[in-house]
Formats: C-alpha cells, structure tokens, sequence
C-alpha cells in the first residue's frame, strides 16, 4: 500500500523549503526542472532542489511507516484465518507488506536520511502514516474488503508513482504495485467465496464493505482544491494524476466490482452521470479524516504501541548483527 494520501504535513512545524541561494544554483534548477520536463530520472548523486528532497524524504518514508503499520491489521488474522490455504495466503501478503516498507526506506535512504531517523519520527508522532489504518479489523470479511477496497485504492494510488521523477522510488514502485495486484485479487477472491456462502457470511462482508467504503475514498486524499502539497508534486514530476481524479477512477471502477459481488456501497447518492461518463458519489466526512490523521482514530495509539513494542522487542537483533559485521570486519583485518 498505500500512498497520496500519505503526502500530508507532518506534525510540528516544517522548515519553509528554499530556494536557490545562488546563481549557481539558480542555473542548476533551471537544468533540473528540464530534466525533469523531459521525463528523465533524478537519481541520487544528482543536483535536486532541497523542497524536492523534503518532499520525497516525506512521500516516500510516509509510504514506508504505512506498509509497516498496514501488517498490524491484518496481521491480528493470520492465527484466526478459517483454512490453510487462507492463512497460507495472508501470511505472504502481510510478509509482501514488510517487503515494501524495506524497499522504500532503503529509496528514502538515498535522499541523505538515516533509517533510525525515519524510524524515531514514527515513533514520537511527527511523521504520518496512511489513516486507513487506523479502523479496527472486526472480523473475517474485513480481510477480504481491505485487500479489495484498501489495496485497490492503493494500486490506483500507485501505478503513476512508477513514472515518478525520482528512479529508486519509481523502481521501487514497479515491484510493489505487481504485488499489490495480488492482494487485490485475494482479497475479491476470498469475499466471492464468502458470497457463495451462509446468510451470515454474506452480511460479514455487507457490513466490513460498509465501515471500510468511506475511509477507503479518504486514502486518495484531501480534494484538490485543499491538497498542500500538489502543485509543487506535480511541477516535479512526483505526483501524475490529481487526488480527486484518482479517487474518481476508483469509483468508477469499483461500483461494477460491486454489483459482480453482490454487494450494495454505502452511498445513497451513488449514481451513473450520463453526460460526465462517471458515477457520481455523497460528500466524504473530512472531519473524520482530518480527526483521524490528528491521532484520534479509533486504533491510533494501539497501532503505534504496537510498532515501538517491536522495535524494542528486536533490539537484540540489530545489536547481534552489528556485533556480527563488526566481528568480520576485524577477521577481514587480520586476513588482510
Ligand atoms: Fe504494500
Ligand atoms: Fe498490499
């Protein structure tokens, strides 16, 4: 998962971004927003501006924080899942989770930012991560919705970061989107086997598709005319496609998705426009994504308790392996 929506101020007060402080510098940006013009990569030993740095320092560590946190809902399933093969499946995709967050702070990495400082901004609070996050896994069918729902709005967020300006996070992006194609497709799959199923497994998936519609049209954002950092992401080539017409493209294509399933979605102002060629749909509740983002979700503090207990947990692992490569470094001496 889980990205866009994760572009949003940090907590506290953020350095005003500057701009170039000399000539020198002036003639370097206007090479670089050529570059960028021309579709061209930055990669990481290139002259960047430092906004677009910050910028991608916190796009790109948000993303990581939200695939690291996204493992605890559903990771609460894994010994709860109803067959081997289900648990077989969830078990590798919240491993797949892991795997992004690894790639995407090493991609963070490369803009000059240490991993234990993304880790402690985590932890303290300052940084974000994606608010889908922070709803309660209530029962089985939520695992289903979340990889139909969460991760489809997830792969619309995605698919244009792997044309985003800067290579490692765009390379990082190709990966994880074919990834994220398959927690899609599991996730329909297990709810269309729940379909098929007793009257109690069908309202199970009613009532996860009802809590979960609504803040999953949250992930693609605020609406563009409220979005802080657009402009200046879509000026360097970071942001492709604008928060509204993403959550636009997933309406359109989840609806049909519904009707295949068997499912209603929980907006009575949901309707086909005709003349637009799109499904129109109710006005999203900010006032419960903004209070969710501000830390007052309903699992805000469990999620976070739950990430440093598992930092501290795995203190001994990281002391190991540096005692480890320290142990071989001096062996690497002596041989020498
Ligand atoms: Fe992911
Ligand atoms: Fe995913």
């Amino acid at each position: 998962m889980y990205t866009q929506a994760i572009d949003i101020p940090q907590g506290g007060k953020e350095e005003a971004p500057r701009g170039p402080r000399s000539l020198q510098d002036g003639e370097y940006e206007a090479e670089f927003d050529a570059r960028v013009a021309r579709g061209e990569f930055v990669e990481p030993k290139d002259w960047m501006p430092e906004a677009y740095r910050k910028t991608l320092v916190r796009q790109i560590s948000q993303h990581a924080h939200s695939e690291i946190v996204g493992m605890l809902p559903e990771g609460n399933w894994i010994t709860r899942a109803p067959s081997l093969k289900r648990k077989a499946i969830l078990l590798a995709k919240v491993q797949d989770e892991g795997g992004h967050g690894m790639y995407l702070y090493a991609a963070a990495e490369t803009l000059g930012v240490s991993r234990d400082e993304l880790i402690e901004a985590l932890h303290s609070g300052k940084a974000k991560y994606s608010s889908i996050f922070n709803y309660p896994t209530l029962s089985w069918a939520d695992i289903g919705v979340i990889g139909w729902l969460v991760d489809g709005a997830a792969i619309m967020n995605q698919i244009p970061l792997c044309r985003c300006s800067y290579g490692p996070y765009a390379r990082a992006m190709i990966r994880i989107c074919k990834e994220e194609s398959f927690h899609q497709r599991q996730g329909y799959d297990l709810l269309l086997t729940m379909m098929k199923g007793t009257v109690e497994q069908r309202e199970l998936v009613q009532d996860a598709v009802n809590r979960w519609w609504w803040p999953a049209l949250m992930m693609f954002g605020p609406h563009d005319s409220a979005s802080t950092h657009s402009g200046d992401s879509s000026k360097w080539g970071i942001k492709r496609i604008s928060n509204d017409d993403l959550r636009q493209k997933f309406v359109d294509a989840t609806v049909p998705q519904a009707k295949v399933l068997g499912v209603t979605l929980p907006d009575p102002m949901l309707s086909w426009n005709e003349a637009r060629g799109h499904w129109d749909f109710g006005p999203i509740d900010w006032q419960e994504f903004w209070n969710v983002v501000a830390g007052h979700g309903q699992c805000n503090r469990d999620r976070l308790a739950d990430r440093v207990q598992a930092w501290e947990d795995g203190a001994w692992v990281r002391e190991a392996a540096l005692a480890h490569a320290q142990k071989q470094r001096h062996r690497d001496r002596l041989a020498a």
